[in-house]
């Protein structure tokens, strides 16, 4: 790849984004999967099928969202040489995702205050993966080779299983701090170590 532009991954083939077990054919499927599922909320009127929908979506962003700022982000760091503003780019719509799915879940269906910060979920979700399928990732595409993008994916698939499938209203971006409220730190460590990540990227924490 070297001297190749960075590409989005959102049109690559799954060859090309290393196979299927690639962390970047895993975020696209998860990401797809968001997709269809904010687009389901939206043409549902049933509000008791919207709520249901809506806690689907919920449940696998802040999975994803986890799994990302855990595994992801910290190998981002490692590996881009501008893999610090990237990620806290990132981590700065994750945030905002988080306080407004917070909010969403203190105000009771129907509100229309509650509706209009459910769109903008939305479409900062819809945001998010575009700065990672168009930015972030293609440059982590560039950075590391086949075989790591396999290892990263197949660490992303064990966090996932364990990930926080709800919003905190206090929970650090970054690992550990982030693994306090869900994961136990010795789940962290293990994936650190399988990755190979120095505890510099991961004392970073807020
Ligand atoms: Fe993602
Ligand atoms: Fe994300």
């Amino acid at each position: 790849m070297g001297a190749a532009m960075s590409k989005t991954i959102k049109d690559q083939t799954v060859e090309q984004l290393g196979g299927g077990s690639s962390v970047l054919v895993r975020q696209r499927r998860e990401h797809q999967e968001m997709d269809r599922l904010m687009d389901q909320y939206l043409i549902l009127d049933d509000l008791h099928q919207r709520e249901h929908v809506l806690k689907q979506v919920v449940q696998l962003v802040f999975s994803h969202a986890f799994a990302e700022e855990t595994v992801l982000w910290p190998a981002v760091r490692a590996s881009v040489p501008d893999g610090e503003e990237l990620t806290a780019r990132v981590e700065e719509e994750h945030q905002q995702i988080n306080d407004l799915v917070a909010d969403i879940e203190r105000l009771p269906p129907g509100e229309p205050g509650r509706e209009e910060k459910v769109q903008r979920a939305f479409a900062l979700i819809r945001q998010d993966i575009r700065d990672e399928e168009d930015l972030l990732l293609p440059r982590l595409q560039d950075a590391v080779d086949t075989a790591r993008l396999r290892k990263l994916g197949t660490t992303w698939a064990a966090v996932r299983q364990t990930a926080p499938t709800h919003p905190h209203p206090v929970i650090p971006r970054r690992p550990p701090g982030n693994a306090l409220l869900g994961v136990p730190l010795s789940v962290y460590d293990r994936v650190r170590d399988a990755l190979g990540i120095g505890s510099s990227a991961s004392r970073r924490g807020r």
